[in-house]
């Protein structure tokens, strides 16, 4: 069934919001909260080891009650169905959108075009885990009879920020490999990287849906180059892997046949993690880890598909996030874990959403006349609360915020995880409530700044009624990880839905690289 194609601005849900919005856009969030004090259980969502605290929204009962309407006047389900089926929902470019197949954990055989892919997706799942095992044993052994010590992710964008992203925040569960990334075509990057690797030891993942990529290629040819220097060319089949699905470029790279681990075309770049292209995350953390990374996406996966929209994390806060940009005019949402392990989810979740729901055609071909993906940016706490919070408590613009904490540490040092969650749960607070005039005054005054208090007091209020969401979480494990990852990935899903766009294509980055190469021809 085709997804419905609806410009949602004429729905009636939409109209019901526009005249609701006026009601609600000078509501502060401290009278929301003094008002109702079940609020915070009211508008919290519990699922397995989750806490999605939104509660701290500029929203009410009846914001989530319409927005839900919205979501049920654009036939979410019917869509939630077509991309659970495999059926062909990235139309521009006539493909199924199925990274879910990938992590699925139910008996049920998958189908794309009629074909059963189950097979497909557990012999490869096979391959990942008996090469993992072979190299992390130490019985996979290179050119000259020695185990392997690093492993270098070769691929760019999809086919590098999410396997960087799971490795970097998975590090805790690292095994004794190295897993290094080259992702730019900077020949400084590919030097500094490969400067401290001995060949003899190093295994080399090449990552390349298309087998097509500038960067990529030209990088992997480099470091072929560099590893010839001292081996040769039958020793390539020790160190180099590649992950694909253009078996014949692959082969011309020089690859042998049993070192291709194959890809799909019904799986997008920025959500194949899941797939061989997480390869270097299973080498880093042991298969065991990849497979429940896949076992948490799988949880959240069924909690979306099954749970009524209500009482659903992922439909809700993609809701939320679309009251925002359309109604309040918000361009921007920060994303603040509160773990430095997972310093690279922001970049990761600005290809995964930027890339998929920057569009402004929709699926008529015309212009929308409504705004759409928005600018996703962050960086982990309590950092950011020395760097760029300022301009969220007291700026002018509007920047609703995810809060990512984690109930406990992994290294268990209670008090510094005290203080960092302590940094978390004050940020909220004081983005909600703000510091009204009043206090501001007596703060002054209780510092004995009398003769300042007229001078000082405009710039120590806070107005507060900043928005945000805080996502709990019990421990960061790989499941947890996935279910995490998993959620954004339907959030994209979702807000794209009802934006009637297509989030599937990744159009608007052919240009650049048709022009790179035509200056390339002139140099
Ligand atoms: O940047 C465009 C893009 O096509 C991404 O969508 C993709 O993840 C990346 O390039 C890498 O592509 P490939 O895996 O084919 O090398």
């Amino acid at each position: 069934m085709a997804l419905q194609n609806n410009n949602p601005t004429k729905t009636a849900a939409w109209q019901k919001l526009t005249n609701h919005y006026p009601k609600v856009k000078d509501l502060h969030l401290k009278t929301l909260f003094n008002n109702n004090e079940n609020r915070k259980e009211e508008f919290t969502i519990n699922f397995n080891d989750f806490e999605f605290d939104y509660s701290k929204n500029r929203i009410t009962k009846e914001t989530i009650d319409t927005l839900v309407e919205l979501a049920n006047e654009v036939d979410l389900k019917g869509a939630m169905d077509a991309y659970f089926t495999g059926e062909k929902i990235n139309v521009t470019e006539n493909r199924a959108v199925f990274h879910t197949a990938l992590r699925s954990q139910s008996n049920e055989d998958l189908f794309v075009d009629g074909e059963n892919i189950t097979p497909e997706i557990k012999g490869a799942l096979a391959k990942i885990e008996s090469f993992t095992n072979k190299v992390v044993s130490g019985d996979w052994k290179g050119y000259t009879n020695k185990s392997i010590t690093d492993v270098v992710n070769i691929g760019i964008g999809g086919s590098d920020l999410g396997p960087d992203m799971v490795v970097e925040s998975l590090k805790y569960y690292n095994n004794h490999l190295n897993v290094h990334f080259v992702s730019n075509i900077d020949g400084d990057h590919v030097q500094e990287v490969i400067k401290t690797l001995n060949p003899e030891t190093t295994l080399f993942v090449i990552v390349s849906k298309t087998f097509t990529t500038q960067e990529t290629l030209t990088n992997a040819t480099t470091i072929k180059k560099w590893f010839l220097q001292n081996a040769s060319n039958e020793d390539v089949a020790k160190h180099f892997v590649a992950v694909s699905t253009n078996l014949d470029s692959v082969r011309n790279f020089g690859i042998a046949a049993d070192n291709i681990f194959p890809m799909w075309d019904w799986v997008g770049g920025r959500f194949s993690l899941w797939s061989a292209v997480g390869l270097s995350i299973s080498l880093a953390v042991g298969y065991n880890n990849f497979k429940d990374l896949l076992v948490g996406a799988f949880d959240m996966d069924e909690h979306f598909k099954n749970t009524p929209f209500e009482k659903n994390a992922p439909v809700i806060l993609s809701l939320i996030g679309i009251w925002y940009t359309n109604f309040f005019e918000a361009e921007s949402e920060a994303i603040l874990p509160y773990s430095q392990y997972l310093s690279k989810l922001a970049p990761y979740l600005q290809q995964a959403i930027m890339e998929s729901n920057g569009k402004s055609v929709d699926r008529n071909g015309d212009r929308v006349d409504y705004q759409t993906g928005n600018i996703i940016w962050g960086a982990p706490g309590s950092n950011s609360q020395h760097a760029f919070m300022q301009l969220l408590h007291q700026g002018t613009k509007l920047i609703p915020a995810d809060f990512i904490g984690f109930k406990e540490s992994l290294y268990g040092d209670q008090d510094h995880h005290n203080k960092l969650m302590a940094n978390f749960y004050a940020q909220t607070q004081a983005l909600a409530e703000g510091k009204t005039k009043e206090e501001a005054h007596l703060d002054l005054k209780t510092q004995g700044k009398i003769d300042a208090i007229e001078s000082l007091l405009p710039y120590k209020v806070f107005e507060g009624n900043k928005p945000s969401t805080s996502i709990l979480i019990d421990k960061l494990t790989p499941k947890s990880l996935g279910s995490l990852i998993s959620f954004y990935e339907h959030k994209i899903f979702v807000q794209g839905i009802i934006w009637n766009i297509y989030s599937y294509d990744q159009f608007g980055v052919e240009l650049g690289k048709e022009l790179a190469n035509k200056f390339l021809k002139k140099q």
